[in-house]
């Protein structure tokens, strides 16, 4: 996708490349993570015991019945929430006990969500969407926050559409927007929870390709799929079950 002009503007502009302790170490690191909700008087493990090493420019799908935990993962993974007990080193820090304005940070710094319901304010222009992560990130120059909201949004196609809002766009294009929401900061992994599950299979074909072209920029890019088509775009896909992870393997094609 990289011979496509649109996105051009991205793939001038390499994925942060963090500081990592050592060259080889990996991007992401689980080490015996659990994680256990308390709702009233039952404990539900979402997790139980997970080791996982996730590299830098990985392309990692994630599939596993509904309630395995694959959510509870990737917020783990995004920094939305932290592990009941185990560590998380990501970038070389340990991160599995900052607090809530640590994490922010962190999130902000590092990672893209995307999310199947999208998630866009209802009240704001694509362009506003895109733009308040630069606006969380301290960037103060007007003139750069639209020259970056601009660039994201014509990198996912959606130059012609800025100044809609949500219920002014099909469902693809909202996750288009939703997507250059979670690239404008230029962040290293893009985490994306069942992007496609509310879109037809053009709509699909369109949102893959974006990711194929993050891939191929070298960002990490990490998402929760149920199906096999989707998940056969990954690199590697992890299998979970009952909040364990049940396999690991390389996507063959
Ligand atoms: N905030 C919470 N409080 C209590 N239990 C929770 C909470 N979030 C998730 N769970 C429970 O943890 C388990 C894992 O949930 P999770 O959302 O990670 O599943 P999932 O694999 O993403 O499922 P789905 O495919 O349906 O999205 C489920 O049993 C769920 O009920
Ligand atoms: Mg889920």
């Amino acid at each position: 996708m990289l011979s496509d002009p649109r996105f051009d503007s991205l793939s001038s502009a390499p994925a942060r490349q963090p500081q990592a302790l050592e060259a080889d170490a990996p991007l992401l690191r689980l080490t015996g993570v659990s994680k256990t909700y308390l709702a009233g008087e039952v404990a539900v493990h979402a997790l139980a015991d997970v080791d996982l090493s996730i590299s830098r420019g990985e392309y990692l799908a994630l599939m596993g019945p509904s309630g395995s935990g694959k959510s509870t993962l990737m917020h783990i993974l995004g920094c939305l929430d932290t592990p009941t007990s185990g560590t998380y080193v990501l970038d070389g820090q340990d991160v599995s006990k900052l607090d809530e304005l640590e994490l922010a940070w962190i999130r902000n710094q590092l990672v893209g969500f995307v999310f199947q319901q999208f998630h866009l304010l209802g009240r704001q222009t694509a362009a506003r969407n895109v733009e308040l992560p630069l606006l969380y990130a301290g960037v103060r120059s007007r003139a750069e926050r639209n020259a970056r909201t601009q660039a994201a949004l014509a990198a996912v196609g959606m130059a012609d559409r800025t100044e809609h809002r949500p219920n002014q766009l099909s469902g693809g294009q909202q996750q288009r927007v939703a997507i250059a929401r979670a690239l404008v900061t230029d962040p290293a992994i893009i985490l994306a929870d069942e992007p496609t599950g509310n879109l037809g299979s053009d709509q699909t074909d369109e949102v893959l390709e974006i990711f194929h072209g993050l891939h191929q920029q070298g960002r990490t890019v990490i998402l929760i799929t149920h199906e096999p088509d989707v998940a056969g775009r990954a690199r590697r896909l992890i299998s979970v079950r009952d909040g364990r992870v049940v396999a690991d393997e390389p996507v063959t094609r």
